[in-house]
């Protein structure tokens, strides 16, 4: 491997890092923490500055796009300054945002400005009160807002994330799917993935049939992204449909990504525990050179197949502290 390049045991090329910028959150949704989960230290969590050094780092290595998550990344003090330290690298081609779209009114021009052009809302459903239920506040009112002022101020594309929870909001994926009618907004169904019991969730390979009772739908594939989604798109609908099926289907073959946690910890896979330190590096001085490896080690643990010894799809860890 050159210093050029990230490419795992199995020929993948890894191009795309996420970044937790924090694990706090302004919403507590109930399918988003496991019950172990206990916020980090402040001190653990990493300056803008180191963040931003990683991500240098990684560039060098052949990282080109970056996807900004939480917890909540907009409740994050001064992000916009570190999507202008990362904007500034020259390797970097993509950055992009996850948020639950509470603090995107107030923020997402700084935002835009500084480099994120592209936007993934989590929003699952459209009712005041569900709202309330599945994410204990009261704020569906500031999220319904903050996408109209991101397709205002031209982010594209703008994503809507909607997890299909049984029993919570699978009667709602027609009206999402109908949003894509009138809007240039791409919604992504989503299976919900087990943090720490076995569940049985809602399978998306059966949402097509569902889909089509609005309509024909055919293949969309201009949508700029870099994950696992399959597009589609209503005749003459201003937006398209994704659907991300984590649980049935196999799509780790094509994984291209690492995760950084708020603490500086790098995750090969969303699934497992497993991680390489970066923060104990670099906070022992540790040099560039000795933190690109740490890097290329991450990617070198990469595996194939998500599954635990049991045959368990699991993630083992909070949402929160990794950013989905
Ligand atoms: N299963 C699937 N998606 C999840 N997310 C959070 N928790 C889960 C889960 N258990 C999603 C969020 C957001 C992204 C960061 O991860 O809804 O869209």
């Amino acid at each position: 491997m050159t210093n050029n390049e990230l490419i795992d045991r199995y020929g993948r090329r890894i191009d795309y890092l996420r970044v937790s910028v924090t694990d706090r959150c302004n919403l507590k949704c109930i399918y988003c923490k496991t019950e172990d989960f206990e916020l980090l230290r402040r001190e653990d969590i990493l300056t803008l500055e180191e963040t931003a050094r990683i991500v240098k780092l990684a560039s060098e290595m052949g990282i080109r796009n970056i996807r900004i998550t939480g917890g909540e990344p907009l409740i994050r003090r001064n992000l916009a300054h570190l999507v202008q330290m990362i904007n500034d690298l020259k390797n970097i081609e993509d950055i992009s945002l996850t948020t639950n779209g509470i603090l995107l009114n107030e923020f997402a021009e700084s935002l835009f400005n500084t480099g994120v052009k592209r936007v993934n809302i989590s929003l699952d459903t459209l009712k005041r009160d569900r709202f309330k239920k599945i994410t204990k506040s009261d704020r569906l009112g500031d999220v319904l807002h903050g996408i109209e002022t991101v397709l205002r101020i031209g982010f594209s594309p703008v994503k809507i994330n909607v997890v299909v929870i049984k029993g919570i909001n699978e009667d709602e994926i027609l009206d999402f799917a109908r949003l894509t009618k009138e809007k240039p907004i791409s919604v992504r169904f989503i299976e919900h993935m087990p943090l720490s019991e076995p569940h049985s969730y809602f399978p998306l390979d059966s949402i097509r049939k569902e889909l089509m009772k609005l309509g024909e739908l055919f293949p969309a594939s201009n949508v700029k992204g870099c994950g696992p989604a399959v597009y589609m798109r209503y005749k003459k609908a201003k937006g398209t449909i994704g659907i991300i099926m984590p649980m049935s289907e196999e799509f780790c073959d094509n994984c291209n990504r690492l995760r950084l946690s708020a603490d500086g910890r790098l995750f090969p896979c969303l699934m497992g525990e497993r991680f390489i330190d970066l923060k104990g590096r670099l906070r022992s001085g540790g040099n560039d050179k000795e933190i690109k490896q740490l890097i290329k080690d991450a990617v070198l643990t990469k595996f194939l197949s998500p599954v635990d010894s049991k045959g368990n799809k699991m993630i083992k860890k909070s949402m929160a502290s990794i950013g989905g």
